[in-house]
């Protein structure tokens, strides 16, 4: 099975995980990616109404208003009760690594705001240490160079993302070279940098529940 029928997959048995949680009533949040966009097309075509949803992004904004759901201000919906978004690693104790699709600063923000964080991915996202994929930080401009010292002296090996601009108007750095076997300490520590808006390692605030497509279908992991 292709990678993108697997997104697809596992964006249908989201959907039917939190099928009863939807309601017009109950503004959920969601992420940014091509998982979470197969979730919006899913959504969308199941006709199912709901309140709004918290985009994490500028792009998913323009999806969710495609299929005429209402966006929303997280500042005016308060405590989400779900948040659905996907990841470009996660471990077995749920820690992910997000950021891929540069709107790491958001999807924190929302996944913390989440009563529930249901994580979507296929199995080429399942490793067992974090750090393969280069870590994501949101930097503010000026800070490029300063936090990329910080982060060699962590390390790391930096790389500026070429030609990108986050939502909030920040550059991404890219760390390379990475064996992530705390994750916590290395999210406390990379967040501590001045300029650093934050790091994409979501360990601090780890996925609920992760939803893991593969070829012999989709299986659900929490936390042990
Ligand atoms: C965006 C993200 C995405 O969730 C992550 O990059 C996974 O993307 P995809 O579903 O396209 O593989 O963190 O910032």
């Amino acid at each position: 099975m292709s990678q993108d029928a697997k997104k697809r997959q596992v964006a249908e048995a989201a959907f039917d995980r939190i099928r009863d949680m939807l309601d017009t009533h109950t503004p959920i949040g969601i992420g940014t990616g091509s998982t979470t966009n197969h979730f919006i097309d899913v959504l969308g075509e199941s006709g199912v109404q709901i309140a709004g949803a918290v985009a994490s992004s500028e792009a998913t904004r323009e999806r969710l208003e495609r299929i005429g759901i209402d966006v929303l201000d997280l500042n005016s919906t308060g405590t989400l009760s779900l948040y659905v978004d996907g990841a470009d690693e996660c471990d077995p104790r749920m820690n992910l690594i997000k950021g891929g699709g540069a709107a790491l600063t958001r999807e924190k923000i929302i996944a913390e705001a989440s009563r529930f964080f249901l994580c979507i991915a296929d199995d080429s996202k399942r490793v067992d240490v974090l750090g393969r994929f280069p870590l994501p930080l949101e930097v503010i401009p000026m800070a490029r160079s300063l936090v990329g010292r910080k982060v060699v002296e962590l390390g790391g090996d930096p790389a500026y993302r070429q030609g990108v601009v986050t939502d909030n108007g920040n550059i991404i750095l890219d760390i390379h070279g990475l064996s992530i076997v705390d994750p916590k300490g290395l999210e406390t520590a990379i967040n501590q940098i001045p300029g650093v808006v934050t790091c994409g390692l979501f360990a601090h605030r780890a996925a609920d529940t992760i939803l893991l497509a593969s070829d012999t279908g989709v299986v659900e992991l929490t936390r042990d």
